[in-house]
């Protein structure tokens, strides 16, 4: 079997040299240097594939995804229509984002974007009121891999935690799921932080609208760790305006890098990170990757699936 690589983010050989060691048995390619005749490729390992990389690959398979968020690859205008996609699972990201997000929990509950301003200005803040854990409700927009991981760890922190999903399902001991439209409407009033970890979708495009900052809780806080398409930036601006929110953690952009003359670096609300809340680590993704390598070659179960008709 032949296997095309391509991460351009992988500048010292770390992912390659891994996948290597891990499926001494195949022949990868390192793109675009060692391409070769593109009608043997079979599988393909990639990141962000520029736009003519599935020209003349013919023969391709499996394309596995070095993401947890298929979004990219799935409006790629090259894609292959009967390639079978695998995206990365947890592969050690939820950790990651578990930190992310309870920082960004923690941030809000504590308030320490108002103890940093009392600060700043010399004040002895004692009116600040600081309510407990235990009475500041966490609200993840998706039950997936990442959220009831992150969700996990919020419990373990003593938060009430809530998800929200497409479909039904069992969720861990302590968070409370919420599922559909009507579920949506039922929980949002109840939040004081909402989180999103949606994959980007046709019906998830703009979810972080007016509309919903209107139905969460006065003076609620937004985390954003899972794309920049999900988020209307002027809505968000509108609703801390009108303290409708009192403040965002932003790891994702519709444009990344941000642009230099972007108002969210400026705002005191805003809290912008180079979307870095949960990297794929080298060693989960790879695992990852030949397990799924091996998995195909006897016909065993695959991880990862990427439904195309969801959109994740
Ligand atoms: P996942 O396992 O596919 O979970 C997605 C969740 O979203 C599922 O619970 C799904 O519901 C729910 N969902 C999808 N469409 C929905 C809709 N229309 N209405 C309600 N719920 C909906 O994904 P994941 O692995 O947790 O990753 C989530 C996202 O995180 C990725 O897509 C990526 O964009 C982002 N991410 C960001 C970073 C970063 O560094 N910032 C790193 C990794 C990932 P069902 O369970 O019912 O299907
Ligand atoms: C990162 O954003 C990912 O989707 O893995």
């Amino acid at each position: 079997m032949t296997l095309l690589f391509q991460c351009e983010g992988d500048t010292d050989g770390s992912m390659l040299q891994a996948l290597r060691a891990a499926l001494p048995e195949q022949q990868i390619r390192r793109w675009p240097d060692e391409v070769g005749r593109r009608d043997e490729i079979e599988q393909a390992v990639v990141w962000m594939p520029p736009e003519d990389f599935f020209d003349g690959l013919t023969h391709l398979t499996h394309i596995h995804l070095l993401a947890a968020g298929a979004d990219q690859l799935l409006s790629h205008p090259g894609l292959p229509p009967s390639a079978s996609l695998l995206r990365l699972e947890d592969a050690g990201m939820g950790d990651r984002m578990a930190e992310y997000v309870l920082y960004g929990v923690l941030h809000a509950q504590r308030r320490f974007g108002d103890l940093a301003e009392a600060s700043r200005a010399r004040r002895w803040a004692r009116d600040i009121a600081v309510p407990p854990a235990t009475e500041h409700r966490v609200g993840i927009l998706g039950a997936g891999v990442l959220a009831t991981l992150v969700a996990r760890r919020l419990v373990a922190n003593g938060y009430p935690v809530a998800c929200w999903s497409r479909s039904e399902k069992s969720l861990p001991d302590g968070i409370r799921g919420y599922v559909g439209k009507q579920g949506l409407v039922s929980m949002l009033p109840h939040i004081d932080t909402l989180v999103c970890l949606l994959p980007l979708t046709e019906a998830t495009h703009g979810i972080l609208s007016a509309e919903l900052f209107a139905k969460l809780r006065p003076g609620a806080y937004l985390i954003n760790c899972a794309r920049g398409g999900h988020l209307c930036e002027t809505d968000l601006t509108a609703a801390l305006d009108a303290g409708q929110l009192t403040g965002a953690l932003l790891d994702v952009f519709q444009r990344e890098p941000l642009p230099q003359a972007h108002p969210f670096w400026q705002d005191p609300r805003i809290t912008v990170t180079p979307h870095l809340a949960a990297p794929s680590p080298v060693a989960g993704s790879i695992e990852q990757v030949a397990a799924n390598v091996r998995a195909i070659a006897c016909g065993g179960e695959l991880s990862g699936i990427v439904d195309r008709s969801r959109g994740y």
